[in-house]
């Protein structure tokens, strides 16, 4: 079978096949073997390039299995592609992601080329706010701490004192020993943290777009169909949705909840592909889907990241005023830690 995308001449050969039988192990469950003889080709060859460009493969846990289990190094939250960023060896960063963690992953490391497969791969949150905003705000609100999520432009991350992600945002907000913060740009992120400090959070109207479609009556109606149902969920739904939930936090927050305490049935309330995820590595649990998902995630492709990964392009760059700035912000976090 010849595979029909930019890698025309990749095709699903007897030595493709039996190089990456061991790697379709590990998404047997999510993927049919039907559809493996397209992915398997780009798959291998992916691997060749890696090792020829020194590249390694940083993805979120919103990628696809095929992406996520057969060709990314290191997977994770936008916490740990932060954390992981800084300490890689290779030459070449490829993010599967979106643009913002791109950014971070060049912020973290300005002499490294950093390539993300599809450079509109956005986010409504870090579409929702600019640096001028952040100005307005601060001008508003003299001598309050701006705590700004990485889900935002490093143009944004410049303007502000400390990032944080859904993994340690309480612990950030709570790091600056003030009684009150400004926490950009997500409403209901800032709405989850406000219940679990005692800092006044003062917030913007930043939405996901994925996230926010989830209500608590669809929660609800699962309940209602599914028996001893555990529900967790992402603190970017509304309030309504986390109340509904057994628990809330980040997506490597959300996967170490069902890896360890293996609820017999699960809903996660947020992108689609982590439910396949998980559910290609653990086989006692059993995942209510509701599909919300993320147009920007899924832009990119394992034929993208093979073009790029032969192209070298597209690269993120950073204007190096805003990086060092916007730097700053990143690694003030990262001192922070989980
Ligand atoms: P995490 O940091 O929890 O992975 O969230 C990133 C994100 O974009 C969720 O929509
Ligand atoms: Fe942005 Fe929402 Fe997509 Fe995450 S899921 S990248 S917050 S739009």
């Amino acid at each position: 079978m010849m595979y029909s995308g930019s890698a025309a001449a990749l095709a699903y050969t007897p030595e493709v096949a039996e190089a990456t039988a061991p790697i379709f192990e590990r998404v047997a469950r999510v993927i049919p073997s039907i559809e493996w003889p397209i992915h398997a080709p780009l798959v291998a060859d992916i691997q060749r390039l890696k090792r020829e460009r020194n590249a390694i493969i940083l993805a979120h846990n919103y990628q696809t299995p095929e992406i996520y289990h057969c060709v990314a190094d290191i997977v994770g939250d936008s916490l740990a592609l932060a954390q992981r960023a800084v300490d890689t060896d290779a030459d070449v960063i490829v993010l599967a992601g979106v643009h913002f963690m791109a950014e971070t992953a060049k912020l973290l490391n300005p002499d490294k080329t950093v390539l993300i497969p599809d450079q509109d791969a956005g986010c409504s949150l870090a579409d929702s706010i600019t640096p001028e905003d952040v100005r307005a705000l601060r001008a508003s609100y003299p001598g309050v701490p701006v705590v700004t999520y990485v889900n935002t432009s490093a143009a944004v991350k410049a303007e502000t004192d400390i990032c944080c992600t859904s993994g340690n945002a309480v612990k950030v907000v709570e790091s600056l020993g003030v009684d009150r913060v400004l926490f950009l740009p997500d409403e209901y992120l800032a709405k989850y943290v406000a219940t679990q400090t005692k800092v006044k959070i003062i917030s913007w109207h930043g939405h996901c777009e994925v996230h926010e479609r989830f209500s608590a009556a669809e929660i609800q109606h699962y309940r209602e169909g599914f028996d001893n149902l555990v529900v967790i969920a992402h603190p970017e739904c509304p309030p309504e949705v986390i109340a509904a939930a057994d628990f809330a936090g980040s997506t490597a927050q959300m996967i170490d909840y069902v890896r360890s305490k293996r609820p017999r049935r699960v809903l996660m309330v947020t992108e689609c592909s982590m439910s396949d995820n998980v559910a290609a590595e653990i086989d006692d649990v059993e995942f209510v889907r509701p599909c919300n998902l993320c147009p920007h995630m899924k832009r990119i492709t394992l034929d993208k990241i093979h073009r790029s990964l032969e192209t070298l392009e597209p690269r993120v760059e950073v204007d190096p005023g805003v990086a060092e700035r916007a730097r700053r912000s990143v690694e003030r976090m990262l001192a922070v830690g989980r």
